[in-house]
Formats: structure tokens, sequence, C-alpha cells
């Protein structure tokens, strides 16, 4: 199984997560955690030089390619292998987030960054993605007061990532959940895990 969780920054992803893969390993999965970017040599150095605070410029198209190469390396060195050895992953972000950030909201046109990331990936697709959705003075809030090169893009542009999530998930019913996550952790943890107990049995009964 390959799990995604997504969603803008400060909507509770890493919390989230975290009790997700403890209560998939109690259900008896082998599970690999990563984040994306990230997880490989090349992914965290890439990931350095996008979310570091410096004034060398980037531009949307080099970011996105960017984000995009560190995932490539993701998908090559430990998602693919450990599909293979059927283990579960679960990845922090992947595709979503940069359809989102540098399409929906960065201007790019999203389906470019679609037909980049499939081959990119070599069309590896998660079976489910768990998209945490809070409104973004809730969000804003919940960020700590040192902001990444990211999360300083200020209001307007996680306006347009929070609707850009929202749009692009009508676009993939059958594996794209929308999570409310203004409320309670627990309640949000047990929505993600009733909605996995679905997709992992219907990746059973295939
Ligand atoms: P995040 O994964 O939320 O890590 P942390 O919790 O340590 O801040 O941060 C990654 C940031 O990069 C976040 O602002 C979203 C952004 N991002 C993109 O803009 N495009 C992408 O493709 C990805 C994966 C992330």
């Amino acid at each position: 199984m390959f799990f995604v969780l997504d969603g803008v920054d400060g909507a509770g992803k890493s919390t989230q997560l975290e009790m997700f893969v403890q209560w998939l390993g109690e259900q008896g999965h082998d599970v690999v955690t990563c984040s994306d970017p990230g997880s490989t040599e090349l992914g965290e150095q890439i990931r350095s030089i996008l979310l570091g605070k410096h004034e060398t410029p980037i531009s949307m198209r080099a970011e996105m390619m960017l984000f995009t190469t560190a995932r490539t390396q993701l998908i090559q060195q430990i998602i693919k292998p450990a599909l293979a050895r059927g283990q579960t992953i679960v990845l922090d972000r992947y595709i979503f987030s940069t359809v989102v950030y540098q399409g929906h909201a960065g201007d790019l046109d999203p389906d470019e960054i679609w037909t980049t990331n499939r081959i990119a990936t070599e069309n590896h697709l998660p079976d489910a993605t768990f998209i945490l959705d809070v409104p973004v003075d809730i969000a804003m809030a919940r960020l700590g007061k040192t902001l990444d090169r990211m999360e300083s893009r200020g209001n307007e542009y996680f306006e347009r990532v929070r609707s850009g999530f929202l749009l692009e998930s009508q676009r993939w019913p059958d594996t794209v959940d929308v999570i409310d996550a203004t409320r309670p952790p627990a309640e949000i943890q047990s929505d993600i895990r009733r909605l996995a107990v679905q997709y992992i049995e219907r990746r059973a009964s295939k």
C-alpha cells in the first residue's frame, strides 16, 4: 500500500502522520515513512535549497523541477524497492503538493506538472491521498515564528494553495479524500484510519 498525507502548511500533518504510522504498525504493516522532498541524500540537499532562506533566485519552473527531481530520487532509491518488498509506504507530501504549490498557487499549468511528474516517478501513484484541510488563518496561526522559504509567501499565496488542494482533489474522487482538520486530532485520525481500511480492503479484493 502507498499512502500520502498532504495539505496546506500548518494543517497538523506531522501529528497525524505519526499516529497513522504507529497504528499501521500495530495492524501488522511493515511501514516505510518518508518526507517529500527529502529522505534521500540528494533529496535532503535539494530540500535545503528549496526551503532554506537565501538570496539565490529560483524561478517557479526551476522550483517545480527541483521538487520533482528530489521525488525522482525518492522513488528510485526508496519507494520502488520498498513496494517491491511488499512494504507499506506513508509519504509526507507528494505530486499533489507540486501541482498545488507551484501550479494552482504558483501559476504554472497543473496539467503540465502532472505530465512532468508522471515521467519523473515512472507513474507511481499512491493508493490513497488524505488532504488535511484547514482555513488559512488557522493554519498560519499554527506555524512557528521562524518561517521557511515557502512558508514566508504570505496569506494570499496560501489561500490559493488551500483552494488548489480542494479543486485538485475533486479530480480524483476514487483515491483522494479531503479531511476537515479543524477538529480534535483523535477525530481526524479516526477518519484517516477508517478510510485507510477501505482502501486496504479495496486493494485486497482486486
Ligand atoms: P513540509 O513538508 O510541510 O515540511 P515541514 O513540516 O518541515 O515544513 O514543507 C515542505 C514545504 O515545501 C511546504 O511549504 C510545501 C512546499 N512544497 C512545495 O511547494 N512543492 C512541493 O512539491 C512539495 C513536496 C512541497
